[in-house]
């Protein structure tokens, strides 16, 4: 039964396939030249079950890996580690639950879904931190060799959890937070400073439970999301994961980063997964986001009880502007554009302050997430450039690397990994200023990196 099951789960197999082994690589194989101006790491964390699922299995529920490549000198170098979370150490207790399952047992014993600290990465203080989307425990990692350090709890002044997509604030150093928890009326805020200290902690009451995925960051606030999409009361009740989508505004909460009450902004109701930026302009607070659209999909009854899983993970979002005027209270929506697009990033150095530039995936036309190029946007025109990977090759949410000696916010490259259906893997070099061009380097990676969730890019390690 179980085998018949994942048989039928399209994110067990083909780009999406679990890999066995935790590999050293030096001396990539290049085809093309490194930048001798590109120095640092590339890492992408997503899921990897470490051993075939024993039941139903959401792609979200994978255990944590990492994939890095460092660059420097024009030479390049791979690595691959599981995150070890404390779950993932305890394997087999079986109190550690996955999405499709209740979140209480038959004799009504409450579990928690397995913290994987597979969703995103972010280099704060010297080291990476896995963060995982239903808020858990922040896993310091090595960024030099990927082995876990161990949960991170800042000296044991954190007082719950942080969530992926967090951001570091690249002025100050600062990693700012949001926690949230899938059944109380709460969400939570803080800051750590750049050497690993607590120095802010802030509650915010909600008018119910809520699941956000990402939160703005500026240089004077956090933006939290209230979105409708939601529990239902009687899966609040029955701590169940069944999500519906309530007849209710968007929230988006501006908070000052140094504590004060949030200012709320409704806006016409839509759900948003990924921040592309947020910044600061006189009196308003501006994020882009890529706004869900309907993905013009059916379940397909090829993936049996999967069908409906493979039909919410294809993903589809235009990029939007929300402008939140903090003197007049007043809120604009603004497209960006039509064309559909997501996981998007910038240079992180100018996170938190007006950008110009970001770069997203493209899908290929399939319920499956494909990525088959990236799309750079000028955030100020809506125009955009694409890069296509080439047919058959499928990328990964990519990080931007500043060029050693970058003059402008776009002076660098974008490194993704790709993936093809014969299991060959390559990390890519983009030219950011020559964004259609073709792939600067190929280099060549001794495994296949699994299709998977967020990375980043690390200066000079
Ligand atoms: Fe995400």
């Amino acid at each position: 039964m179980t085998a018949a099951l994942n048989e039928m789960n399209p994110y067990l197999h083909g780009l999406y396939a679990p890999i066995k082994e935790e590999v050293s690589a030096e001396k990539l194989k290049v085809i093309g030249e490194i930048p001798k101006d590109l120095h640092g790491g590339f890492f992408r964390n997503g899921p990897n079950p470490k051993t075939p699922p024993k039941g139903m299995h959401h792609w979200f529920d994978g255990d944590g890996m990492i994939h890095g490549v460092w660059f420097e000198n024009g030479a390049a170098r791979y690595r691959n580690r599981y995150v070890q979370t404390q779950d993932y150490m305890a394997n087999g207790d079986g109190a550690l639950a996955g999405i499709f399952d209740p979140a209480r047992d038959a004799s009504g014993r409450k579990v928690h879904y397995r913290d994987t600290a597979n969703t995103d990465l972010v280099f704060h203080n010297g080291r990476l931190l896995a963060l995982w989307y239903i808020s858990g425990q922040p896993v310091a990692v090595d960024a030099q060799t990927l082995e876990t350090i161990g949960v991170e709890n800042f000296n044991g002044r954190l007082p719950h959890n942080i969530s992926a997509h967090s951001k570091v604030d690249p002025e100050t150093g600062e990693l700012v937070f949001f926690d949230y928890a899938l059944y109380e009326p709460k969400m939570w805020t803080g800051a750590v400073s750049a050497g690993g200290a607590l120095t802010h902690f802030q509650e915010i009451d909600l008018p119910g439970p809520r699941l956000p995925h990402d939160m703005g960051m500026t240089e004077n606030y956090v933006i939290l999301h209230d979105l409708p999409v939601v529990f239902s009361d009687a899966a609040i009740r029955n701590r169940m994961w069944k999500i519906h989508v309530a007849d209710q505004p968007t929230r988006f909460g501006v908070v000052p980063r140094k504590g004060g009450a949030p200012k709320w902004f409704e806006f016409p109701t839509c759900y948003v997964y990924h921040v592309i930026n947020s910044w600061e302009e006189g009196d308003e607070v501006i994020m882009a986001a890529c706004r869900m659209v309907p993905n013009g999909f059916k379940p397909d009854p090829q993936y049996g009880p999967y069908a409906a899983m493979a039909d919410v993970l294809a993903l589809r979002a235009q990029p939007f502007l929300w402008r939140m005027n903090m003197k007049t209270g007043e809120g604009r929506e603004e497209q960006i554009d039509d064309a559909v697009s997501e996981f998007p990033v910038v240079n992180n150095e100018f996170s938190g302050r007006k950008t110009k530039h970001s770069y997203h995936v493209v899908f290929d036309n399939c319920i499956e997430q494909r990525f088959s190029a990236l799309v750079k946007y000028n955030l100020e025109t809506g125009t955009s450039e694409r890069h296509e990977f080439p047919k058959g090759v499928y990328g990964s949410e990519p990080a931007f690397a500043s060029r050693v000696g970058a003059r402008s916010e776009d002076d660098g490259y974008l490194v993704t990994f790709t993936a093809d259906m014969n299991g060959n893997s390559e990390a890519h070099i983009i030219d950011a200023q020559n964004f259609a061009a073709p792939t600067v380097a190929r280099v060549k990676l001794p495994q296949r990196v699994p299709v998977g969730f967020h990375g980043t890019w690390a200066v000079g390690v």
